[in-house]
């Protein structure tokens, strides 16, 4: 069976859970990858009560090892056929108190985790000259707004590496894309942290967890002569 990676699995109500259970509906066995066993096991039973196949496996995207182990492990099971990168924590702070370890932790998860998954992926990927890897991005990837210095440095770097890998890959027939999602996404994290922006926003100010999931899976079904490298994605009434 092949498989897909979603690394970034957090609650069931947020982007990386709803990934890995939209690509179970398109036949793929999901690897599910995040920090939290808890979580992880969650979205292993919502995909297994409706048929589907998944493994939770407990990683955290900043330690080399522990991400080689996850794509071994999805190999060995199955061609790997989607990978997407979806950790990111929108890290903020006062610039002139932020301490380097903020800044670093923020670089770490956003960019370098994004560098470690891309290779151990492409690196199964290549040599078949198949395959679509995704990267999730954030407004903050292409403009900084005051007060979010680690985060916009992290998920820009994410995004210019994207494009990086694009043009040496896609040529070896590796799809790969950069999601630009630009706005609050009506999941666990903004309900948790910020009820009063919800109230504010109403359902149709946020973008749904479901409909996210359909472009990166309408992403991985296209076809060779007409790839996308970069959607961008806002709810309607979103300014930009
Ligand atoms: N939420 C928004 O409004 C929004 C808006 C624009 C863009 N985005 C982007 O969308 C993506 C998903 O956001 P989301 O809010 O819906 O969250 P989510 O997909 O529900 O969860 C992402 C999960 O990544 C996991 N993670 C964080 N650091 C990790 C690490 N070092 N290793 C492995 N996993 C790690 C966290 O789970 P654990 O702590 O359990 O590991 C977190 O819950 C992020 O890239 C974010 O930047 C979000």
């Amino acid at each position: 069976m092949p498989t897909a990676i979603i690394i970034g699995v957090g609650p069931s109500a947020g982007l990386g859970a709803t990934l890995c259970r939209h690509s179970a509906q398109v036949g793929l066995h999901v690897f599910a990858g995040g920090r939290t066993p808890t979580q992880l096991e969650q979205t292993q039973r919502e995909i297994e009560a409706t048929g589907g196949n998944c493994t939770p496996v407990v990683t955290d995207v900043t330690e080399e090892e522990q991400v080689q182990a996850l794509i071994e492990l999805a190999e060995q099971s199955g061609q790997i056929e989607l990978a997407i990168y979806n950790a990111g924590n929108n890290y903020s702070g006062n610039f002139l108190e932020m301490e380097v370890s903020l800044f670093e932790q923020a670089w770490r998860v956003g960019t370098l985790g994004g560098f470690l998954f891309a290779r151990e992926v492409l690196r199964r990927m290549a040599p078949r000259n198949r395959g679509t890897l995704i990267f999730t991005g954030a407004s903050a990837s292409l403009r900084g707004k005051p007060g979010f210095v680690p985060f916009t440095a992290a998920k820009a770097g994410l995004r210019a590496m994207s494009q990086s890998l694009a043009r040496e890959f896609q040529p070896q027939g590796i799809h790969i894309a950069h999601v630009v999602i630009d706005g609050i996404i009506n999941g666990d994290r903004i309900h948790n942290r910020a009820p009063a922006l919800v109230e504010q926003l109403g359902e149709q100010g946020m973008l749904q967890l479901d409909d996210i999931a359909s472009a990166y899976l309408f992403l991985h079904s296209q076809p060779r002569s007409a790839w996308t490298h970069e959607l961008d994605l806002r709810t309607f009434c979103e300014n930009f």
